[in-house]
């Protein structure tokens, strides 16, 4: 059961909403942009309306010397354009808990963007206790400066002890909205012999038995992430809250891009991150269901009405099961289009 934190709290008066009261949202990709760039932030309004959700990335690929600027940049450009007016989500990616960056990350974020922000992303997040933290400390900001709604948390898996607690992350608070993989720094935190940002490695195989005839064996390359991508996955559907695949950091590989996208797309999750983008139409295309597909789930929903029993579908067995299964892909298809 979720516990109501924070912002539920008598001590919070003239508290925001509650969580349930938000609308859900369409979020195939989120859009890292670095705001300490003019020449980037120039550029904000015309991608605004191409992608479903905007993020102004604080932390890692932003120097040192530049986090205040990066903060004071996302805070002119949360307030430069209305972004809900266009239906596009505005968040951002805080410093980390520990780092001499995020106290004031989340103060003149909550007080220079308010009610603007939807989500804030925190980085490497090993516990409920983190996500216990930061709700306590968004109520007290939240109460302070009047916000009407409250701020959404989204945690990055990227450490191991992070994957050892996903589950108590995933319902640690009714804030948590989604969680994304981070395999950059979750390759760093396992100690991995790799430097790629997401994706597949071609070292990571398995090899057929010695042939028989003495052949030549067949080595088929692994999914490297499978298993912490499917635990997140089973955490954020049991806890209600969404999973999204991480970065994609090979720009130059737009076909590997899309194919990671498209097994995340049928493992669950609503959307990945676009870093660069040339990545925002394959998350656009990716994570909207394709239309034969929606057009055959419609006819297993009409094929049985009321949700039991059935049916033969181009020899194809449907049942309770499989009309869940046409439900996701409706629904989701229902959502995109509106
Ligand atoms: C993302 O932050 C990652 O570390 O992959
Ligand atoms: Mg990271």
């Amino acid at each position: 059961m979720k516990t109501a934190r924070g912002f539920f709290k008598p001590l919070a008066i003239g508290a925001p909403a509650p969580l349930r009261d938000l609308p859900v949202r369409v979020e195939r990709m989120i859009h890292f942009v670095p705001p300490h760039l003019d020449k980037v932030r120039a550029k904000v309004p015309e991608i605004a309306p191409t992608v479903d959700v905007i993020l102004g990335n604080l932390e890692d690929a932003i120097p040192a010397d530049a986090k205040d600027a990066a903060r004071a940049g996302f805070i002119e450009m949360a307030n430069a354009t209305d972004f809900a007016g266009l239906g596009v989500g505005l968040w951002t990616r805080i410093n980390c808990l520990n780092s001499p960056w995020h106290f004031d990350d989340v103060t003149q974020i909550v007080e220079g963007v308010g009610d603007r922000l939807d989500v804030m992303m925190v980085p490497k997040v090993e516990g409920p206790w983190d996500i216990h933290y930061m709700d306590q400390f968004l109520a007290v900001l939240e109460a302070r400066h009047g916000l009407k709604k409250p701020i959404q948390l989204h945690a990055i898996l990227e450490t191991a002890e992070g994957v050892m607690n996903v589950e108590a992350i995933a319902g640690a608070s009714p804030r948590m909205q989604g969680i994304s993989l981070g395999p950059a720094d979750l390759a760093a935190s396992r100690q991995m012999k790799t430097t790629r940002v997401g994706g597949g490695h071609p070292f990571y195989k398995v090899i057929e038995d010695p042939r028989a005839d003495g052949g030549p064996r067949v080595a088929a390359q692994q999914d490297i992430w499978h298993y912490t991508f499917a635990k997140m996955v089973d955490a954020c559907a049991a806890h209600g809250i969404k999973p999204f695949y991480g970065p994609f950091g090979a720009i130059d590989d737009p076909e590997a891009c899309e194919q990671q996208f498209r097994n995340a797309f049928l493992l669950g999750c609503a959307g990945a991150w676009s870093l660069h983008p040339s990545q925002i139409a394959i998350a656009k295309k990716v994570f909207s269901p394709d239309p034969a597909e929606i057009a055959f789930a419609k006819r297993i929903l009409e094929a049985m009405p009321d949700g039991t029993g059935v049916a033969m579908l181009d020899g194809k067995m449907q049942d309770d099961a499989t009309w869940k299964q046409a439900k996701v892909l409706v629904d989701c298809g229902r959502q995109i289009a509106a």
